[in-house]
């Protein structure tokens, strides 16, 4: 466990093993916890770095409004801190969001990238208004309730039913992260851009993994996104929904180290 003062903020993160280094991103409104299935089996081989998003975790919450571009330029910071200069990023959801940032901004800083149940175009204008309505209830209602609507999303309903200790994880993860973290990555992911030309551009090895039954960002966007990169794989987990490191931890992992070994190791 260790924490830098980045742009002003207290930014925590975990920095576990050696070698080459992998940057894990978490999703909304998640943190660190999200990978704990894959930090351990990773940092076997490799440097793990996973940090906490401002507002998540034990980050301190952002003091203005966020945008994507702000937590890509966190990472950044963190890895200048740390005297890395290109990592390979692996993010999910909003995670892989910023790792989209990154390729966007500091290309020459990513050395191959993982994205996992996420998508490459921006909030329609109904998912733009969704989000405004949930500022409104976690400002209202608070973490809970946001935690509690989003629940259905992250899990199938067979974890849902047979699995009430993940239930119960992922949903004090989400319901432990603070009202401004929450609003933040909110307005964040409201406003954030195309990642399609970032896609496109990309020259760096990829990595593409969905959960089956992702109905947030599901397979559809995942081979959307194949469909525009140069050298991307894709990789679809069975029985899982938009958390799949948590849900699959096993085949999430045979296909992160079967990408990392063979591209990055
Ligand atoms: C996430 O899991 O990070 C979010 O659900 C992403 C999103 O809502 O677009």
């Amino acid at each position: 466990m260790a924490t830098l003062v980045i742009h002003d903020i207290h930014l925590h993160f975990i920095d576990e093993g050696q070698g080459e280094p992998i940057v894990l991103v978490h999703g909304f409104p998640l943190s660190t916890e999200m990978w704990r299935p894959q930090r351990a089996v990773l940092a076997g081989r490799y440097r793990v770095l996973s940090v906490d998003l401002r507002g998540h975790g034990g980050s301190d919450p952002p003091t203005g409004a966020m945008t994507i571009e702000t937590y890509a330029d966190d990472i950044v910071a963190l890895l200048d801190s740390l005297g890395i200069g290109q990592a390979t990023i692996a993010g999910l959801s909003m995670g892989g969001y910023v790792t989209m940032a990154l390729l966007r901004r500091h290309p020459e800083r990513v050395r191959a990238v993982i994205l996992l149940d996420t998508k490459m175009t921006p909030d329609t204008e109904a998912g733009k208004q969704g989000r405004n309505d949930m500022i409104q209830r976690a400002e209202n209602e608070g973490a809970a309730a946001i935690a509690d609507a989003m629940l259905p999303k992250m899990l199938t309903e067979a974890t849902r039913q047979n699995d009430p200790e993940l239930v119960e994880f992922a949903r004090n993860l989400m319901a432990s992260t603070t009202v401004p973290g929450i609003v933040g990555a909110l307005q964040a992911l409201r406003d954030r851009p195309d990642s399609t030309p970032a896609l496109q551009a990309a020259t760096v090895p990829a990595l593409i993994v969905v959960g089956s039954d992702d109905t947030l960002t599901p397979p559809s966007d995942a081979a959307a996104m194949q469909a525009v990169m140069q050298q991307a794989q894709l990789q679809v987990i069975p029985g899982a929904a938009h958390l799949s490191t948590l849900e699959q931890p096993a085949a999430v992992n045979e296909a992160l180290l079967a990408f990392l070994d063979q591209h990055v190791g």
